[in-house]
């Protein structure tokens, strides 16, 4: 369903990825991030190198449930379980209904993924998730995800950022606003969302990320992925 949550002027009150949003949300994240579906497909095949047999695939922040369903197409390994997990019982709905009949041993969670046990993963995925984790508590989600991964197990994130410098700022975000409008959203839509995610959205820069990683334990980090201000990241155990 087509994307015009925000096209009229109300009270704009705080994003949250209920039943309105999640009936738009395939069609809101592909006209809104640049290179969503490279993301996806490029997780996929970077699953498809790191999967271990007999192990855990957890897909966090899971949403309508794309990516553990390219992980789960590229799959090499045997005997692994999927875990989607997202706090959005709407998200988690739909998840399931996409998911039925195309992905083996999946559980989909309702849980907030702050409180949930990572253990015996080869892969790890938060795609555009952690930035909606309160920051304060990023660490301890990523040392979590790094003690409960295999040796030569991968956690992939991708997120958007922001830049430091106030020039790369201001271009990048011109770019991204121009991104929105080619793909149809009206300034207005434009002004509204970004009203309504900036208390929920909280980006870090790209140097943040790979410090924390650092400091998490994560010592191999590479960025396979950047379209203007989303990257993502892969570390590897
Ligand atoms: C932008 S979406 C992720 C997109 C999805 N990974 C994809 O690639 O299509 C962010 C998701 O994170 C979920 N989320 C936010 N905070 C969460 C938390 N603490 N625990 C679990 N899920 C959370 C939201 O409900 C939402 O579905």
């Amino acid at each position: 369903m087509r994307d015009n949550l925000f096209n009229h002027q109300t009270d704009i009150a705080d994003f949250r990825f209920d039943k309105e949003v999640v009936e738009v949300f395939d069609d809101m994240v592909r006209r809104s991030v640049p290179g969503y579906d490279s993301m996806i497909q490029m997780i996929g095949l970077i699953a498809r190198i790191y999967g271990q047999d007999n192990s855990n695939y957890y897909d966090l922040g899971s949403s309508t449930g794309a990516i553990s369903l390219s992980i789960a197409l590229n799959n090499k390994s045997t005997n692994n379980q999927f875990f989607a997990i997202d706090n959005s019982e709407e998200m988690i709905r739909q998840c399931k209904k996409n998911l039925r009949n195309k992905v083996d041993n999946l559980q989909a969670i309702c849980e907030d993924i702050n409180q949930i046990k990572i253990q015996n993963a080869s892969i790890v995925v938060l795609n555009l998730t952690l930035q909606f984790i309160d920051v304060s508590l990023r660490s301890g989600l990523i040392k979590k995800i790094y003690d409960g991964l295999n040796p030569g197990g991968i956690l992939i994130i991708s997120e958007k950022i922001h830049f430091e410098d106030q020039m790369t700022q201001n271009q990048i975000t011109k770019l991204h606003m121009d991104f929105k409008k080619e793909n149809g959203y009206s300034e207005l839509e434009i002004a509204n969302k970004r009203q309504a995610i900036e208390n929920v959205l909280i980006t870090e820069t790209k140097e943040t990320h790979l410090k924390r990683l650092h400091d998490c334990g994560f010592n191999e980090t590479s960025c396979f992925f950047q379209c203007l201000n989303f990257v993502s990241f892969l570390s590897v155990k």
